[in-house]
């Protein structure tokens, strides 16, 4: 507890709060900006100009309509990967020196800065507010700034020592400092940030950045490419459909929760007159959904319900993440959990505020669904 607040504290009858009680945040503020910028490390399409999950992809597709639109179009985007190597640079720069309690005034500024500018473009369209993480990220790097780093910081042994050179200058007596960092609590602060280090590093963190490393490896490297538009150039090939259940065969019930079977394309897809079949009479029963790739690379989803079959580009609205469907009749966002109608590619749940982009298909008499170009 610092003496000023321990004068107050006596003045106004208050309990002050002990300074500990901030090492919690502190932890965790620092912990996942660390994870955050190993996440980007890891990601081979966040500078990679050809990907959909480029950084400069990102910004142009939840730029538009936020408060920093000017500065991200005219700015971030044309030096996009300067702009990527300085978020992922500072979210790791600033989760090290919190943890470490080093300048935590000043990195904590410099985290709110961060956090103020991606709520204010990346999760501005979030509904309601308190869906999007970074206001509270905010709101915590604001009570950390204002706080102050609590014990167990390299900033009180950076404090000891400008105070020894002021007094090896001008001869006065070491001035007592607020808390004194004796080895024992350097080593628990060390194994503190080990633990917050390790944390960060497994788990949910490392399955999201697997995840994105194998969704990368299917983006197509033919140059940016627009979310929602859908030109169907030079067909490409399509997956070998499953083998038709038989015509008795009772439709399957899918239990709640449970991703519906799928099928992902490969370069076999059947064709007939020139038209690309998705889906053989019998062969995806309602309830069913079938995950493919469009010609432009783009994921797509063809759903089968009671009111007969729909296909959508399976790119959230959001930001640009892979929908797929969850068994229930709606297409999920593994990313911020999004929900969509996967019959009417209509928003169920936020962040989300924009339909999904419908795919044309046409549907014969004889129950073949065909990709239409
Ligand atoms: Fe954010 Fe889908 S990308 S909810």
């Amino acid at each position: 507890m610092q003496h000023e607040d321990r004068e107050l504290s006596k003045k106004f009858g208050v309990p002050a709060l002990p300074g500990w009680a901030v090492l919690p945040l502190r932890l965790f503020l620092g912990g996942s900006f660390i994870a955050a910028g190993l996440d980007k490390l890891g990601d081979p399409a966040f500078l990679d100009p050809t990907s959909r999950d480029y950084i400069g992809q990102q910004i142009a597709r939840f730029a538009p309509g936020t408060p920093l639109e000017g500065f991200l179009l005219n700015f971030a985007v044309p030096n996009a990967g300067l702009f990527g190597v300085l978020v992922m640079g500072g979210e790791l720069c600033i989760g090290v020196a919190v943890l470490l309690g080093l300048l935590t005034r000043f990195s904590a500024f410099m985290g709110l800065l961060l956090n103020l500018t991606f709520f204010l473009s990346a999760t501005w369209d979030v509904r309601p507010f308190y869906f999007g993480a970074d206001l509270p990220y905010t709101i915590g790097w604001l009570t950390l700034m204002l706080a102050g780093p609590g014990p167990f910081a390299l900033d009180w042994l950076l404090k000891r020592w400008l105070a020894a050179q002021e007094e090896a200058h001008t001869g006065e007596p070491l001035p007592a400092t607020g808390t004194a960092l004796t080895r024992r609590a350097f080593v628990g602060m060390g194994a503190a940030g080990l633990a917050a280090l390790a944390l960060a590093a497994t788990g949910i963190d490392w399955e999201i950045l697997h995840a994105r490393r194998a969704e990368a490896g299917k983006l197509v490297a033919a140059g940016p490419q627009p979310t929602p538009a859908l030109p169907i150039a030079p067909p490409a090939p399509l997956a070998p459909l499953q083998p038709a259940p038989e015509a008795t065969q009772p439709p399957i019930e899918q239990p709640p929760q449970e991703a519906a079977p799928t099928q992902v394309p490969t370069p076999e897809a059947p064709q007939a007159n020139g038209r690309q079949l998705l889906a053989a009479p019998g062969t995806l029963p309602v309830g069913q959904a079938l995950q493919f790739n469009l010609p432009t690379g783009e994921p797509a989803v063809l759903n089968h319900s009671d009111s007969g079959y729909s296909a959508f580009v399976a790119i959230c609205t959001h930001q640009g993440c892979t929908v797929r469907p969850n068994g229930t009749g709606q297409l999920a966002c593994p990313c911020h959990g999004a929900r969509f109608d996967a019959s009417s590619g209509d928003v169920l749940r936020g962040p989300a505020r924009r339909p999904l982009s419908p795919v044309s298909i046409v549907v014969d008499p004889d129950g073949s669904v065909y990709l239409v170009s």
